[in-house]
């Protein structure tokens, strides 16, 4: 086969590559060619043992200009960058728009949004008409915790471990309109489904009408059951909203085999799209009744779009989840969820022998990936996080959160072993 045939074959097994130039996408004509070569070479080996093979892995870590940055970036669960063919398209898009914005936006751009939201539904396992295109996981969720009509006394139920904004809207919905907003807190780590399903199950009332669930947790990288806990919800006549921030585009799964009635998630963490950039799902026989954050017509339409009335906001960043589509699915997901998972472990296996360090997250797959949590005895995680920082080069975050006080740590697909190696030897002396 020569180049040009290999390319196109690439391209055909990476399904339709993904945005409004599709035939004229950066990813195409960047990593097309090589990555079908990189492709060919390893097709036989399972994500499992491909994982810890860093030949396949330095070829994709060159796609990204974070893995050359000055400073060890060990905080992919806050925000992660985008490879290069990303940022090229965001760019290439913005000069454009900047030709004439009111068409080359709304005329030209625009055109692209149905093939990004076809494509993000392949990649969620669910159909195009559930899927929204907006700007991070809290606009996503926001926009059906303030959009589902409850009334004076309804009850719902999320935790103390959620993420703050979403913990805010429902603080103030219960503030406004006296809905009861009610709070389990759990003991992390933990790798008992039936414990954490039946903690969910005690807690609900004749009057609970919404669990709230942390796909997952990212004060400490803990996975949820949230299929099991939403099966048991559901029993109760009871519908479930799923955080997905830290999942999607990392855990390989359907969105609508986790069972929930609602998911909504970021697409710059994992996925490596444009910075503010996300996606809302709603099973479809939900969408008529949750009523849009900005109108768009008819409120109560069951199409999905009516979310996506947004004002003006970035095309070229909405255009730009194409190329990360594009990216991600020439690595493909399991791929990916396996060789951070392995990342992880990389690390925290070491560090974990290391004297006066602890680890605060599960080593088992079922219950984490990307995210561990570490502390070493005698530091807050404050100056854990600072002492890396400041002495080491290494950016993490510090968490203190009632009983979760760690150092987070997430690594992502552009992390080098020997990054990881630095970290284990900076825990080591600041623990000494
Ligand atoms: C669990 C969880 N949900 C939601 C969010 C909010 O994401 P965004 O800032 O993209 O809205 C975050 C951000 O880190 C998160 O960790």
């Amino acid at each position: 086969m020569n180049a040009s045939e290999n390319r196109r074959s690439f391209i055909k097994k990476a399904s339709a590559l993904v945005g409004a130039f599709s035939i004229h996408s950066i990813f195409n004509e960047l990593h097309a060619t090589t990555w079908q070569t990189l492709d060919d070479s390893y097709s036989d080996w399972s994500p499992v043992d491909l994982a810890s093979n860093e030949d396949y892995w330095s070829v994709i870590q060159q796609g990204y200009s974070a893995s050359s940055s000055p400073i060890i970036i060990l905080n992919n669960g806050g925000v992660s960058p985008s490879p290069i063919v990303v940022q090229q398209a965001v760019e290439r898009y913005n000069q454009m728009t900047n030709q004439g914005p009111s068409y080359y936006m709304w005329q030209i751009l625009d055109q692209g949004r149905e093939r990004v939201r076809e494509g993000l539904a392949k990649l969620g396992g669910c159909s195009p008409e559930e899927v929204a295109i907006n700007r991070n996981a809290t606009e996503a969720l926001v926009t059906v915790i303030y959009g589902l009509d409850l009334k004076k006394g309804d009850e719902v139920i999320g935790s103390t471990q959620d993420y703050p904004n979403m913990m805010q809207a429902w603080q103030q919905r219960a503030l406004r309109e006296g809905i009861v907003y009610k709070q389990l807190t759990f003991d992390f780590p933990m790798e008992n489904d039936d414990e954490i399903v039946e903690k969910y199950r005690k807690a609900i009332t004749p009057k609970t009408k919404i669990l709230h669930l942390t796909h997952v947790v990212n004060w400490n990288g803990q996975i949820m059951p949230v299929k099991k806990i939403s099966r048991m919800a559901h029993q109760h006549g009871i519908e479930v909203i799923i955080d997905g921030a830290h999942s999607f585009g990392l855990l390989d799964f359907n969105i609508p085999d986790l069972e929930g009635d609602y998911f909504g998630t970021s697409l710059h963490k994992y996925l490596s799209a444009p910075i503010g950039s996300g996606m809302l799902w709603i099973r479809k026989e939900k969408i008529s009744k949750v009523w849009p954050l900005v109108c768009a017509g008819d409120p109560q339409s069951d199409n999905i779009r009516k979310f996506e009335n947004l004002g003006t906001r970035s095309f070229p960043i909405e255009q730009g989840i194409g190329e990360a589509l594009n990216f991600h699915n020439a690595i493909g997901t399991k791929r990916k969820e396996e060789r951070v998972r392995y990342l992880k472990d990389y690390w925290a296996k070491k560090a974990i022998e290391i004297p006066g360090v602890q680890i605060h997250t599960s080593f088992h797959p079922s219950y984490s990936c990307a995210l561990a949590g570490v502390s070493v005895d005698g530091l807050t995680p404050a100056e854990l996080s600072s002492k890396l920082m400041s002495q080491y080069k290494i950016h993490t975050t510090s968490i203190s959160l009632g009983n979760i006080q760690c150092v987070r740590v997430s690594p992502h697909v552009y992390t080098k072993i020997s990054d990881l190696d630095r970290l284990v030897a900076a825990l080591g002396k600041i623990a000494g």
